[in-house]
Formats: structure tokens, sequence, C-alpha cells
């Protein structure tokens, strides 16, 4: 522990309240898999799953406990699995061909992994628990775009077991990267080299049914549709317009930065329909940063779960001149913004392809 290490500690535990009730483990770097997008659907999990060895039992059980959690009956719960057989109808290719590869690669039946997959559509609902997550887009003194976000959400310890990052490959090189859940083929973080990043945050509106109902009318499973957003958008603003105008099965927000200053977007989506888009810069109290958690940018958030004021103190406490990648992760390791259900905290420079991290969580404050 050098003195620089040292000084390091005291200027943190100045600027920021440390979180209490550590329980004693340190957050980890997540591992990195290639998943090549020339090889067929089929093919492409199967390294990944068979090298992270997940045993079918354990994937199973807690898919079950995340599923019962997400939805409140149990006839829901057999709703979602009429679906999950009937994967054909409800999952567009390439998703289904990767789905049925990962689940013959490791014995874990169709239906959990395809539940697995669609549970964020059938489950983002007006009256769901408390899931939670941040993503922040802000630029640097010199204008450079970093995006971090924390993903929280139900039985994390189960997640963060299976928390990894991707680098998608196309052509023999990295097209983008990603931080996903194994056996999860949609994208809810990821950095496309040199054009964009984006990240999704839950938004909780309507019905479950209308959700539901979206799928049969085959709008674009929410984060399948921001995984093709990365796949197929080259820049910022082609990745902004796709964000704004595909009909998603569920509500969500998408965060957006690029690689010029000002480059940066909150999305806001209803299932079917655009609802509101906040760019950088707009709002005239801090200019220089974004941060969306679970509610309407334009609405105050609930006193109950203030996690974006928690972020704006901790972002202007550091200021835009001292703003950096490092700087990012500490303002999302702030007491409720990171929290007991926090899985990863991933921070990311679409301009910097040295700049993506992820690291997951076993730090988090107890319960
Ligand atoms: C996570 O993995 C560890 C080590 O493999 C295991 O002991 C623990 O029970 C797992 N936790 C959950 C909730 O699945
Ligand atoms: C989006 O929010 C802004 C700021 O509150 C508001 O002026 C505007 O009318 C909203 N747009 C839509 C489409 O609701």
């Amino acid at each position: 522990m050098g003195p620089t290490f040292f000084v390091w500690t005291v200027l943190a535990s100045l600027i920021f309240v440390s979180v209490s009730a550590f329980n004693g483990r340190n957050a980890e770097p997540a591992k990195t898999f290639i998943v090549d997008l020339d090889d067929p659907p089929m093919q492409r999990w199967q390294k990944v799953v068979l090298s992270a060895a997940v045993d079918a039992s354990y994937y199973k059980q807690g898919i079950d406990k995340l599923l019962k959690a997400a939805l409140s009956s149990e006839a829901l719960v057999e709703l979602v699995e009429v679906i999950a057989k009937d994967i054909e109808k409800f999952i567009p290719q390439p998703f289904a061909d990767e789905i049925r590869g990962i689940s013959q690669a490791t014995g874990i039946p169709l239906g959990d992994v395809v539940i697995a997959n669609i549970i964020y559509d059938v489950s983002a609902f007006g009256s769901s628990g408390n899931k939670a997550c941040t993503s922040i887009v802000t630029a640097d003194k010199s204008g450079k775009i970093y995006h971090g976000r924390n993903l929280d959400y139900e039985d994390p310890e189960f997640l963060k077991n299976l928390t990894i990052q991707v680098d998608f490959h196309q052509n023999g090189k990295s097209l983008f990267m990603a931080t996903t859940y194994l056996g999860y083929v949609g994208v809810i973080t990821g950095s496309r080299h040199g054009a964009f990043s984006i990240s999704g945050d839950e938004r909780d509106s309507g019905e479950w049914w209308q959700n539901l109902i979206a799928v049969a009318e085959k709008s674009d499973i929410t984060f399948f549709h921001e995984r093709m957003i990365l796949e197929k958008c080259t820049n910022f603003k082609e990745a902004l317009t796709e964000a704004m105008s595909t009909p998603t099965i569920a509500p969500v927000y998408y965060i957006i930065g690029g690689i010029k200053p000002k480059e940066g977007a909150i999305v806001v989506r209803n299932a079917h329909t655009l609802a509101n888009v906040t760019m950088l810069g707009m709002d005239q109290t801090h200019p220089w940063y974004l941060v969306e958690t679970n509610y309407d940018p334009w609405k105050a958030p609930p006193a109950s779960d203030d996690r974006r004021d928690a972020a704006i103190h901790a972002m202007n406490r550091v200021g835009q001149d001292e703003m950096d990648a490092e700087m990012l992760y500490k303002v999302l390791s702030v007491p409720l913004v990171f929290n007991k259900d926090t899985t990863y905290t991933t921070v990311m420079s679409a301009a910097d392809s040295s700049v993506y991290r992820t690291m997951i969580r076993w730090d988090g404050p107890e319960d």
C-alpha cells in the first residue's frame, strides 16, 4: 500500500461517504468471452457456456426463483411457460437459434433458457417490485464521453455468479463489447468501438398484459433490440434514431452515449411509442452529464427511492474537471446508487476501446 494509494483513499473518503456494512469481499472484474457473429447462431455461445460450466439444475433453480419474484402470481408464471414452449412464434432469429444452442450445449431445458431471455419483457409492468438501475452519461473537461451503469436486480447473488463480459466479433475483429448474464443473449449494457455506448434501465408502466399482447404483435424483445442497435448502427445518431423509432415489447429507458461532446441522450419509451427524449446539455443545472434511474426525467423521483439525487450530488462533488472512468466508478459506488441489489458496475467509453470495465459487486452492502 504505497503513498499514492493512501492519498487516493483519503481523497475518496473525503468526497464520498463509504458504504456501511461492507461485507468483507472485494468487487471482481467480470471475465471476458468472445462471441463471433460470423459463426452460425446455434454455435455462437457454446464455447462460452461450456467453459463457464454452468450446472443445469443450478441454473433452473435460479431462473425459477427470479421468475417467481418478478411475476406476482402462479397464473402468470404458467402463461410465461406457454410462451416459452412456443419459441418459434415469439422469438426471432438469430436469437431463437442462439437460445437453442445454449440449451443443447448445457442440457438446460429450452423453456428455462427462453424464460431467462424474456423475463424483462413480461415483468416490466406498473406494479412490479423493487428493481432498480442507474445509468450516467458524462463528458469530461475535454468533452470525452464516459458512460457508466449499475445493474440492480432481484436475487443479485445468483446474477453476480453469471455476470460476464462478451466481446462480439465480426469479420475477425471486435465490433462491440457487452456485459450480460450467462445464457442471456440480449444486451443491456454495451459499447460499439468508435461509435456509441448504450444501456437499458427498467421503466415500469402500464399493465403486464399489454406487454404480452405486444409479444403477439411482434414488437422487438427489448434487450434483443438493444443488441441489434449495437450490431447495426454505426454512430450515435443512428443509434438514437433506432432507439426512438422501433417498438419494443416493454417500456424502457435507453441511455446512449456517443464519441463527441454533447452526444448523450435518455430515450424514454412506452412499449409501442416514444414517450420523450432528453439530450445531454438540456438540463441547465448540470449540462455536462445525464443521470437516469427508473423514473421519468421530467418528474421528481419518489422520496422512498431517490437514487437520482444521490448520483447528482456525487457527480457535482466530483465536478467536470476531475471526471474520468475512475471517478465515474466512484460515483456509481455511493450509497443508494450502489445498493444490496447491485449486481455489476460497468464503465465504458465508445471513443476509447481501452475503457470497458465491468466489476461484479461482491463488495455490496448487506441487507
Ligand atoms: C454463487 O456461486 C457460489 C460459488 O460457486 C456458490 O457457493 C453460491 O451458492 C452461489 N450463489 C447463488 C445465490 O447461486
Ligand atoms: C418531454 O419533456 C419536456 C420537458 O418536460 C416537455 O417539455 C415535452 O413536452 C415532453 N415531450 C413529450 C413528447 O412529452
